[in-house]
């Protein structure tokens, strides 16, 4: 069918998305397959989705705006079913809510699914939370409420029970092919020379014998999730069918996930290769003509110099916006040491991306925290990469002495020494364990790190992003260590079910939960004021020490900054330089900026005088 909107579109794509896909393929069948499962895909979308396509059309910056304010959960936990959801849809609006990220909720084998990350049907809901007409009027209700539904689509691989695998192991050669199946271990210790392990604790190795198939199969993260072969034209083609049902559901973000593994080369880390951008730039165009409403969010947990091709160029753009990682561990970072200066580092290195650079900012989501902190930044500040890496890690598991944070290890290998971290924002700020022990004291100042650390996460450049719970300040859920589905993972100690009997407690005055989430609403506030356009030039500024980060926000209407003391001692910022008078956004008196008092833990807003 053609259209009057989708072919002038399309037109626009045609030569380089025939020339990407030709260089790729080399493959004229396959092309026209896609073209036609891109005609159909703009066939069956509803009238509804294609007025929100012309809308967006008009206002393709809608993600930058100043009132996006995000959340993350798994529908499961929070509310059991997509139904359940949208009846819990006052709490998200409660709090302005505007983008929804629901973790993965397409079919999945049980009881191991990785948190839904092995996928047995693209193109259906799992019947355990709904069904696909669910999820329309899910993402309907959304979209009246003004908020954005974003869904995973987990590219890189399908369950081993998915029917293409099941195909596969039942010996058809065609679904072997959209696989990396091998006889022997000849091409598979090949690869494992130089492919990095993901899960080297509780998933070594990147190979998986099928007895089955009587063949190893290329599985990068678990053994039942089996690598997809993006070199077949028919994976790209299939996955391109399921990416557009969603987008007719309403989704409105794809979380593209795990999307630098998903091209595979002999003798390189199978990371970030050349073929990725061609793909993810395909898809770009692909949505661009069939559902321009939809936008690309790539899970990009990668080093910052390779983060900022995932976002092509202006003329040839790939994803929309990314995670920002090495931001959000840097956060943590500061947090163990009371020292900015990576945190700061990793800061301008992020604003001196190109405008088109937007990013999701955020403290915690379902994954742990990995500790990729720049190592060459950190030998040019003396800080010794591993000795800091194993500090911090020990730190937040609450093994170092002093530590405030309950956290758990994950994924530690004995021979890099290497180790990531689980743990909620509160549990790992000290709130849990001043509970445990009773200590008042010791409970202030870890609400107090829970609101600095969510007000420089909201006062950067982006997107800021919550994680469900940490609104109000739930806990580690350490129950999952009895369950022998869930034990080995420890990402599960902060994938725990949200309780309405402590959200209730938000109304409740002076109880945990209503100071955290009197302070997440408070600060989520502040992004009302005119500095937070999203075309406000953002950068850091010295402070003349080493414990408080200043972030400066220059906007058209005003300029602000946000001071951030990550150290457990009241501090003296000293901001040389910066010109303009200044008054404190809370009290609205006239500030210093040569000597500016900034509690332990504190946090403080000035903005410029007219
Ligand atoms: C992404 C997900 C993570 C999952 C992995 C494999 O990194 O965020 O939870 O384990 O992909 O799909």
């Amino acid at each position: 069918m053609k259209d009057t909107q989708y072919q002038p579109r399309f037109i626009r794509h045609k030569d380089e998305l025939e020339w990407l896909f030709m260089e790729l393929y080399n493959d004229r069948h396959a092309l026209r397959q896609l073209e036609d499962v891109m005609e159909a895909g703009y066939a069956a979308r509803s009238g509804e989705l294609k007025a929100l396509d012309e809308q967006r059309l008009q206002d393709p910056d809608w993600y930058k705006r100043q009132d996006m304010l995000g959340m993350t959960m798994y529908t499961d936990l929070f509310a059991g079913t997509l139904n359940g959801l949208r009846e819990r849809l006052p709490y998200l609006k409660e709090q302005g809510i505007r983008y929804l990220h629901l973790m993965p909720l397409l079919q999945m084998p049980r009881p191991h699914n990785d948190g839904g990350y092995a996928v047995e049907d693209f193109n259906r809901v799992d019947p355990k939370m709904g069904t696909n007409e669910d999820l329309a009027a899910l993402t309907h209700s959304l979209r009246e409420s003004g908020i954005s539904l974003c869904l995973d689509f987990v590219m890189n691989h399908t369950a081993s029970s998915h029917e293409w695998a099941m195909r596969a192991k039942a010996g058809e050669k065609a679904y072997q092919d959209m696989y990396f199946c091998y006889d022997d271990r000849t091409i598979p210790d090949q690869f494992e020379q130089t492919m990095p392990e993901v899960f080297p604790g509780t998933a070594p190795g990147n190979f998986s014998w099928c007895e089955e198939m009587n063949k190893w199969v290329l599985t990068t993260f678990h053994t039942y999730q089996w690598d997809l072969n993006y070199g077949n034209p028919a994976v790209f083609v299939e996955m391109v069918r399921s990416m557009l049902l969603l987008a007719n559901l309403g989704v409105e973000v794809l979380r593209i996930d795990a999307v630098p593994y998903i091209w595979k080369q002999l003798g390189t880390s199978c990371r970030n290769l050349r073929q990725v951008h061609t793909i993810v730039r395909m898809v770009r165009m692909i949505l661009e003509c069939v559902c321009p409403a939809v936008i690309l969010k790539g899970e990009v947990v990668m080093a910052p110099h390779e983060l900022a091709a995932y976002f092509g160029t202006p003329e040839k753009p790939e994803c929309h916006v990314l995670y920002n990682s090495s931001v959000m561990l840097n956060l943590w970072g500061a947090l163990a040491s009371g020292d900015v200066r990576l945190l700061k580092h990793q800061l301008d290195v992020f604003h001196s991306l190109p405008e088109h650079c937007w990013f999701v900012n955020y403290l915690r989501c379902h994954d742990d925290i990995g500790w990729g902190f720049d190592e060459a930044a950190e030998r040019d500040m003396g800080i010794d990469p591993l000795m800091h890496k194993r500090y911090v890690y020990q730190f937040f598991a609450g093994d170092f002495p002093g530590s405030y944070a309950m956290g758990e290890l994950y994924n530690f290998d004995p021979d890099t020494l290497d180790a990531r971290t689980c743990g909620t924002t509160a549990s790992l700020c000290g709130v849990e364990k001043a509970l445990k022990e009773g200590d008042e004291a010791a409970l202030d100042t870890a609400i107090d790190r829970v609101k600095m650390m969510h007000g420089i996460m909201m006062f950067q450049k982006g997107l800021p992003m919550l994680n469900c719970g940490d609104e109000i300040g739930q806990l580690n859920g350490w129950e999952y260590q009895q369950d022998e589905t869930l034990a080995e993972d420890s990402r599960n100690l902060h994938r725990t079910a949200f309780s309405l009997e402590n959200a209730a407690l938000r109304t409740k005055e002076g109880t945990v939960q209503q100071r955290i989430f009197q302070a997440v609403a408070d600060t989520a506030q502040v992004r009302n004021q005119p500095a937070f356009a999203p075309d406000s030039y953002v950068s850091t500024w010295d402070t003349g020490d080493r414990g408080v980060l200043a972030l400066v926000r220059f906007g058209r209407e005003q300029t602000m900054v946000g001071l951030f003391n990550f150290s457990a001692y009241d501090r003296r910022a000293v901001l040389n330089s910066l010109q303009g008078s200044f008054a404190d956004l809370h009290t609205g008196e006239p500030v210093d900026v040569q000597h500016c008092l900034v509690p332990a833990y504190g946090v403080r807003y000035l903005v410029s005088k007219p």
